[in-house]
């Protein structure tokens, strides 16, 4: 097993590693890119992807191919990485990305012996075809039929239309609390925003969001729902769910479905669920985990 720093000249023989968006980074020159790739007997057989940014390391892809696990491909990869953190002062390496359940437990198992935290899963993702639910869901039709009023003085905007010092109240969490997970700024994968709606009390307070990102495959990914407490039991999350169906229908027909739950979040992981489980192709979560060095 032999390993080399990816470039240019050599990235495309690893794109059975690596994934298109990242191939794209490391065949663009990116500064921040650290990409290593593994050969077994010269065949391209893994990959770690990497982007350093404030003294962080932030893993975006690791992947060995089925039919060379368990030779010691990953652990060079890894290794290597934390060789070349170090050297760049680096004092941190974080993992975060989104894959299925299975691979997430080969993860753990590989990344705890390598010092690793224990993974911890985030969010689960429902990914689905457009077609399907707006189609099919008979759940979509309700709401898009349905005739909810929303709160007394609550309006909805998109987020041009919103005062900037509410925005800035909101992002340093001044008259609202909540989860950093669910925050309307959150783009962990450097996604490109598609569009956000904020439901906002008499021109005052931001009281609930829904934020939708495009993701380099062309999907729309829905990241964020939050209600404000007093707000939970009034509809509103149900209006801005059409809000947005009704916007998918009417800018990205074409357009697959990615929707992100917050697992801690049980009732709209329940609400998500009764929805989407009949619905979906895939279900995958996004985790997190990291290493002091
Ligand atoms: C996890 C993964 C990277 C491990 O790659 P690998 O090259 O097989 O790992 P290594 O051979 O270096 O394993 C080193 C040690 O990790 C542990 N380990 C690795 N895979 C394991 C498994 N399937 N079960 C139990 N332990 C495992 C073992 O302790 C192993 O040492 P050993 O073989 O001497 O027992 C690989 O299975 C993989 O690519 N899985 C899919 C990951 C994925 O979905 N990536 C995309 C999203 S980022």
């Amino acid at each position: 097993m032999e390993i080399e720093y990816l470039d240019p000249s050599n990235a495309k023989s690893y794109q059975s590693c690596l994934a298109k968006v990242y191939m794209q980074d490391v065949l663009d020159g990116c500064e921040s890119v650290i990409a290593i790739g593994a050969k077994d007997s010269d065949l391209p057989c893994g990959c770690v992807f990497a982007k350093a940014l404030d003294e962080i390391i932030s893993i975006k892809n690791l992947f060995v191919l089925p039919f060379a696990r368990r030779k010691g491909a990953a652990s060079l990869l890894i290794n290597e990485l934390k060789s070349k953190a170090r050297e760049l002062g680096c004092a941190q390496i974080k993992f975060n990305a989104v894959t299925s359940k299975n691979n997430i437990d080969l993860l753990n198992k590989f990344l705890t012996k390598q010092g690793f935290s224990e993974i911890e899963l985030l969010a689960r993702i429902y990914k689905a075809s457009s077609d399907r639910v707006l189609e099919e869901g008979k759940w979509t039709k309700r709401l898009l039929n349905s005739n909810f009023e929303l709160p007394d003085k609550v309006t909805i905007f998109t987020k041009d239309e919103v005062d900037e010092e509410l925005l800035a109240k909101l992002k340093n969490k001044e008259d609202t609390d909540y989860p950093d997970v669910l925050s309307p700024f959150k783009n962990e994968f450097d996604l490109q925003p598609e569009f956000s709606l904020f439901a906002v009390f008499d021109n005052k307070k931001i009281v609930g969001w829904f934020t939708a990102l495009r993701t380099n495959d062309d999907r729309i990914l829905y990241r964020s729902l939050f209600i404000d407490d007093m707000y939970r039991k009034s509809k509103l999350g149900l209006i801005m769910l059409a809000k947005a169906i009704k916007y998918h229908f009417d800018n990205c027909r074409s357009k697959g479905v990615l929707l992100a739950v917050d697992l801690d979040n049980t009732s709209v992981l329940n609400f998500y669920s009764s929805f989407f489980n009949n619905l979906c192709d895939s279900i995958k979560y996004e985790f997190s985990t990291n290493i002091e060095l």
